[in-house]
């Protein structure tokens, strides 16, 4: 057994369907530990936030700008939740396969899919 139980043992009521944490961490771009904005994160999540609204998901789908989510030279990183997915979106387009595919359906987008080691 794990020494950390999963939340899925418990059942709350939930505000959203799926809530998404989108890292805006902006470091200078020589820094060492990199960073999500300077690999261009930001374009990236204010297109995921528009394709949210334009399919009218934002009541059922959360999102929320976060700070480092630990992993920077892996990013531009989002997470999905319940299911603790992480993604790597790198254009536009894979941003719009996420909702498309993900927030509507369930279904993975496994080409953009990574497990942070750590
Ligand atoms: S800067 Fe985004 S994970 Fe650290």
């Amino acid at each position: 057994m794990d020494a950390i139980e999963s939340a899925a043992e418990f059942t709350l009521p939930q505000v959203y369907k799926r809530h998404i944490f989108a890292c805006f961490t902006q470091r200078p771009p020589n820094h060492p530990r990199g960073s999500c904005g300077s690999l261009g994160g930001q374009p990236l999540w204010e297109r995921l936030g528009a394709k949210l609204e334009t399919e009218g998901l934002m009541g059922q789908v959360g999102l929320t700008g976060s700070g480092c989510l630990g992993f920077c030279s892996a990013g531009p990183l989002m997470v999905v939740y319940p299911e603790g997915v992480w993604y790597r979106p790198k254009t536009a387009e894979d941003v719009d396969e996420i909702v498309e595919t993900h927030m509507k359906t369930g279904k993975l987008v496994e080409r953009l899919v990574i497990v942070p080691q750590r």
